[in-house]
């Protein structure tokens, strides 16, 4: 009775969703697929669990001046809440069939609000974009609306994940709010981002560039360190960040989920050793280390593609989550550079917003020599992985598997810069420096009287390398607490895990720091 007395209100109310779900109308649709992209409502049901998205400010409409103009409801963009895997997120999904995914005044509201609503509610809050930038039309309340949306990304920073899509073009205004982010996934050959397009790249420069070599996710993944996930399709960028979220909690004041993984935390591994090469000249793959010792050999790998010398990304160990920072020999010979300070520095700022314990696997020769490094700031940049280490909280275990020499030793989790168990093989060598340089200074005498200096030099590197080079100097000093048995790491860093997970650790106050940015 009351329906058909309502009917003609409750038909106007279907209409109207009808024309908001329909974006920018079929033609527009069937563009958006023929690109091979999918529709913005696609994304959010592959990203949600089902039927959990509630879809807020569905009806808005954007700012109109010119009548002749259409109306599109939603104005470009999708925002509301919902589930991943049972737990809560909001969501803001940019639509671009409607103009572009350009951001009108209306859509900057819209994205505001659920920021706003993420960051009370304490929840994650996930962005997919695929944008015009500012919207040309509507003048300078786009760009307010980006400000907006800085001062949200900077307010929820450290408090509440945030992670980021790029799954079409994201130009001009799009990708500094995506920067400010934690992480952003890129879809290979669909997700662009650049600050100026090829066109006025071309027009201001004389620069011929393919969106692609411009700011393709190659691109980012590999030389400007943008993003931090490549994904091969929409598909597989969808379900990193359900992977990435798994590792991380919801805010700031809760602990990562706990997960069985069934791996038996006493689990050792007597070929762990002969992993590292006998010849410390070798080279070896550190991440068959990694995941030899984390739970189910499951790393999560973060800038992949990125200063590969070094290696940062998830993993269980016990089922919890730790961060993992490792030297990777097979790179470099694993020497710290500018690109792999930054790496590791924000990895660890993160982990430290996250109440995720930080694991350090050591093998380093040092902090990378020349001139290219001093003039671009190697002193700037790589005094931030100090910083990251001292000023992290959580807890921090480091394991010396091979070389930590001089300002690299110190600079990965050293005993000083207050990591809370230190551990290292019997194959470690820590000195200020390596044999090469050591015998140099120490033995300059010696080897201007050589007659064979080859002889010589491997003489003294030798003794250099018993005498100097080994755990045990820092072992009786207790800068490192445990020589361990190689196959023994994974229980070792288990066990020092669960007993540091209550570790709470007070700093004077002060309104924040000042890392040298
Ligand atoms: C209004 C826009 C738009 C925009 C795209 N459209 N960008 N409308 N404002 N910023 C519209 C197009 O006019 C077109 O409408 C529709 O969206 C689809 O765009 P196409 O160009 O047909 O699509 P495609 O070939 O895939 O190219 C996508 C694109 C290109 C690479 C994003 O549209 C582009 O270069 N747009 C401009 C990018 C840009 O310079 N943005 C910077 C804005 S300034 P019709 O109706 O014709 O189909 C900015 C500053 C903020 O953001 C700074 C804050 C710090």
């Amino acid at each position: 009775m009351t329906q058909a007395m309502h009917e003609d209100k409750i038909k106007r109310l279907y209409h109207i969703k009808k024309l908001s779900e329909e974006g920018g109308g079929p033609e527009r649709i069937s563009a958006q697929h023929s690109k091979g992209k999918l529709t913005a409502r696609e994304r959010i049901s592959l990203l949600l669990d089902q039927d959990s998205f509630v879809e807020i400010d569905k009806y808005v409409i954007h700012r109109n001046d010119d009548p002749s103009t259409k109306t599109y409801f939603g104005d470009g963009v999708l925002t509301g809440f919902g589930t991943i895997d049972g737990r809560k997120v909001f969501v803001y999904v940019y639509d671009f069939t409607v103009l572009g995914g350009s951001l009108g005044e209306m859509a900057g509201k819209k994205i505001v609000k659920v920021m706003d609503h993420a960051l009370k509610v304490g929840v994650p809050i996930i962005g997919i974009l695929d944008s015009g930038g500012a919207r040309i039309q509507e003048g300078v309340v786009s760009l307010d609306g980006y400000g907006d949306i800085f001062y949200r990304n900077t307010l929820a920073s450290g408090i509440i994940p945030q992670i980021t899509a790029s799954i079409g073009p994201c130009a001009g205004g799009a990708v500094y709010s995506p920067a400010m982010t934690d992480f952003i996934i890129m879809v290979e050959h669909i997700g662009q981002m650049f600050v100026t397009g090829p066109e006025v790249v071309h027009e201001v420069l004389g620069q011929e560039v393919s969106f692609e070599e411009l700011g393709g996710a190659i691109t980012h993944a590999s030389k400007s360190g943008v993003a931090h996930f490549v994904a091969k399709d929409e598909y597989a960028c969808i379900d990193k960040i359900k992977k990435l979220l798994s590792y991380i909690p919801q805010n700031n004041s809760e602990f990562p989920p706990i997960v069985n993984t069934g791996d038996d935390p006493n689990r050792i591994d007597s070929a762990l050793a002969s992993i590292l090469p006998e010849n410390p000249y070798e080279q070896y793959d550190m991440k068959q280390i990694v995941k030899t010792i984390v739970d189910d050999g499951d790393f999560f790998e973060i800038h992949e593609l990125f200063a590969e010398n070094v290696i940062v990304g998830f993993a269980r160990m016990g089922g919890r989550s730790i961060g993992i920072v490792a030297n990777q020999p097979l790179y470099l010979a694993g020497a710290l550079d500018i690109h792999s300070s930054n790496k590791a520095a924000r990895f660890i700022r993160f982990c430290d917003c996250y109440n995720i314990p930080i694991v350090t696997l050591v093998d380093t020769p040092g902090y990378l020599p020349g001139t290219d490094q001093e003039h671009n700031g190697i002193i700037r940049h790589g005094s931030k992985l100090l910083y990251s280490y001292c000023e992290a909280s959580v807890p921090k275990i480091t394991c010396i598997i091979g070389k930590a020499y001089g300002g690299a030793y110190i600079a990965m989790g050293s005993k000083n810069l207050r990591a809370d168990v230190n551990f290292a093989w019997p194959t470690a060598e820590i000195a200020v420096l390596g044999p090469e340089a050591a015998i140099t200074i120490i033995h300059r005498r010696d080897l201007k009287k050589s007659e064979d200096l080859a002889k010589t030099k491997k003489a003294l590197a030798k003794e250099y390398r018993e005498k100097f080079a080994n755990p045990y100097i820092a072992a009786e000093k207790g800068i490192i607490d445990l020589v361990i048995d190689p196959m023994e790491t994974r229980p070792m860093i288990i066990r020092a895990l669960d007993t540091l997970s209550t570790k709470r650790e007070i700093h004077p106050w002060k309104k924040h720091g000042n890392i040298n940015l």
